[in-house]
């Protein structure tokens, strides 16, 4: 029943690479030696029980936290140790909660401020200055209305971001990190709080963006039919490390996988 073909090296184009994470708390290994290739163009689900590292490692990747060792390499790059602004000037974002003092802007402010906000102001030129239209203004807002039809809320654009209800701000921590135009997004437990009319939407505009703008997307979450539907490849993490990947029927049918569920999770 075991064979050796869920290794992580079985990505046949990588846009992003793990190779060697370890990340430590103190004296706590929060990831340990966790290595994985995300396939470029993939919706790939980061699963496995509660404190494997998952959030940790997102964290890493995004350069949210320095890792004590290993690599990590984008689109071909080592971005290892780089800055969040830098890696997300190169294409690759996570979302975050709509933080508290964002909830006393509107919708359509939250949506212009993102670059600047999130990533400061070289982002915001940076994106920006690949279009050939002489407000940079213009431009931001043209997107911003862009994004907020995509994602059904632009009846909300003037409602302060406070009053939406938790999916919709789901919806809006997407449609705000995509004002950076992103090639791979890290959405961790994107449905958390959903309700399921608005999972449904969440899930198709995910769908959408990767098959019409070509975002890939690492994607945590608990739901397993819900992970097994969306994704094309899983990659399983356990105490801190990659215990396996590969497509969703073989993960589904791993024995190690069934058992770190079984016997893990704090
Ligand atoms: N900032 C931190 N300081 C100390 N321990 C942490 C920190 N972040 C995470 N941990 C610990 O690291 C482990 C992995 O956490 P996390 O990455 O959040 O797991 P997951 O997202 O898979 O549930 C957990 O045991 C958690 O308590
Ligand atoms: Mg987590």
């Amino acid at each position: 029943m075991q064979t050796e073909t869920t290794t992580p090296d079985e990505v046949a184009d990588p846009i992003l690479a793990v190779d060697g994470i370890t990340k430590s708390f103190g004296e706590f290994l929060a990831v340990d030696d966790c290595s994985f290739d995300i396939g470029n163009g993939s919706i790939t689900g980061l699963i496995g029980p509660n404190g494997a590292g998952k959030s940790t490692m997102f964290n890493v990747i995004s350069g949210f936290y320095e890792a004590d060792s290993g690599s990590v390499h984008f689109d071909g790059e080592d971005i290892t140790g780089l800055p969040p602004n830098e890696i997300a000037h190169k294409g690759l974002v996570r979302t975050f909660q709509i933080t508290r003092d964002l909830t006393e802007m509107t919708v359509m402010e939250n949506m212009m401020l993102t670059p600047k906000n999130q990533t400061g102001e070289s982002m915001f030129r940076a994106v920006f200055d690949r279009n050939t239209i002489d407000t940079e203004n213009e431009v931001i807002a043209e997107r911003a209305d862009e994004l907020l039809e995509l994602f059904q809320l632009d009846h909300v654009r003037e409602e302060f971001a406070g009053n939406l209800s938790g999916g919709q701000r789901k919806l809006l921590e997407m449609a705000r990190m995509l004002m950076l135009d992103p090639d791979l997004m890290l959405l961790d437990e994107p449905m958390a709080g959903v309700n399921p009319t608005l999972e449904n939407d969440i899930v198709q505009r995910i769908k959408e963006l990767n098959r019409e703008r070509n975002v890939t997307f690492v994607i945590v979450e608990h739901d397993m039919s819900l992970v097994m539907d969306l994704c094309d490849r899983i990659v399983v993490m356990n105490e801190g490390t990659d215990l396996a990947a590969g497509p969703p029927s073989t993960i589904q049918n791993d024995d190690r996988v069934l058992e770190a569920y079984l016997g893990g999770g704090a």
